[in-house]
């Protein structure tokens, strides 16, 4: 629901339902405003929000907690009381010991595990070309990707009257919708270009489309960065899944001209 980690969420939820039934003093439910934002923030969605916004939200939050807590005198009182008693009433001195201990500990484990974090640069290796997936499902239509190949290729030899009226199509959907990206001359270099890491594929590149099968272009036309395997880091690429805004022809077709304009061949079925 909503990206948020139920198994977290529905506890503190349940643990705020029982400090109610128990009517808990102010400074049960201080601690607990505190550490379960904290839970919350940390554990609470599915997705990791940023550390920074997390701070700022506990910070301002534990603040609104003082402002209430020291309100009244009678509030300051009741908030007061309890930690006065801990430390000055006898039954209490276990209680006290462990927590005078606990908490250096808590700190203390707190610096060393930062300062023993490894000190490498962080992995960003990127994958350009991942492995694509066996199958793929493209409006409704499954494909083998090791067997599919683009329909209209063929009239290139059979029929190329409608090869050309395919590759007219192709052009138009690259200069209305890729071209921003990929450049006029398909360099990778469009106006988009300069804002984008990784950069868009340079379609005029040896390395690009001659190594590819075009099942495994279409695959990336159609489903571009979300569709990405892990090793891709989609959420690095702005390459947007086309299959959302375009025909399965289209995309057939665009590929054909991204291909015929560079004066490419697909990788052949089954080449290695
Ligand atoms: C908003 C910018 C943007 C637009 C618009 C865009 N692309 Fe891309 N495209 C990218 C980026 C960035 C990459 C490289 C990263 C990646 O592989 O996802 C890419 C990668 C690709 C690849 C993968 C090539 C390879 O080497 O694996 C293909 C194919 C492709 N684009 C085709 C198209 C087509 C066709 C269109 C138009 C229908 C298009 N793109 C429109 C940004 C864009």
């Amino acid at each position: 629901m909503y990206g948020l980690n139920l198994v977290v969420v529905l506890p503190l939820v349940a643990v705020a339902g029982l400090l109610v039934w128990r009517r808990a003093n102010t400074l049960t439910w201080l601690l607990f405003s505190l550490i379960g934002l904290w839970a919350f923030f940390k554990f609470g969605f599915m997705v990791p929000i940023p550390q920074s916004v997390a701070t700022i939200y506990l910070g301002i939050t534990g603040l609104a907690l003082v402002c209430y807590a020291s309100s009244s005198r009678e509030r300051l009182a009741e908030t007061v009381q309890p930690i006065v008693r801990l430390i000055v009433e006898p039954r209490y001195r276990l209680a006290l010991a462990g927590l005078l201990i606990a908490l250096p500990a808590l700190a203390a484990y707190n610096v060393y595990a930062d300062l023993t974090a490894p000190l490498e640069a962080p992995g960003f290796g990127r994958e350009i070309h991942p492995p694509p997936p066996t199958e793929l499902t493209v409006h409704d239509e499954k494909l083998d990707m090791a067997t599919a190949d683009n329909p209209y290729l063929h009239y290139h030899e059979d029929d190329p009257e409608a090869y050309g009226q395919h590759l007219e199509n192709g052009r138009r959907v690259y200069y209305e919708n890729c071209f921003w990206c990929h450049g006029d001359g398909m360099g990778g270099d469009g106006m988009f270009a300069h804002g984008l890491n990784p950069v868009p594929s340079n379609f005029n590149d040896v390395g690009t489309l001659p190594i590819l099968q075009s099942s495994y272009v279409h695959w990336r036309i159609a489903k571009g960065a979300p569709g990405l395997p892990a090793g891709g880091t989609p959420w690095d690429s702005a390459m947007p899944a086309w299959e959302k805004f375009l025909t399965t022809e289209e995309m057939w077709d665009v590929n054909l001209f991204i291909y015929d304009f560079n004066g490419y061949q697909p990788r052949a079925l089954g080449q290695h």
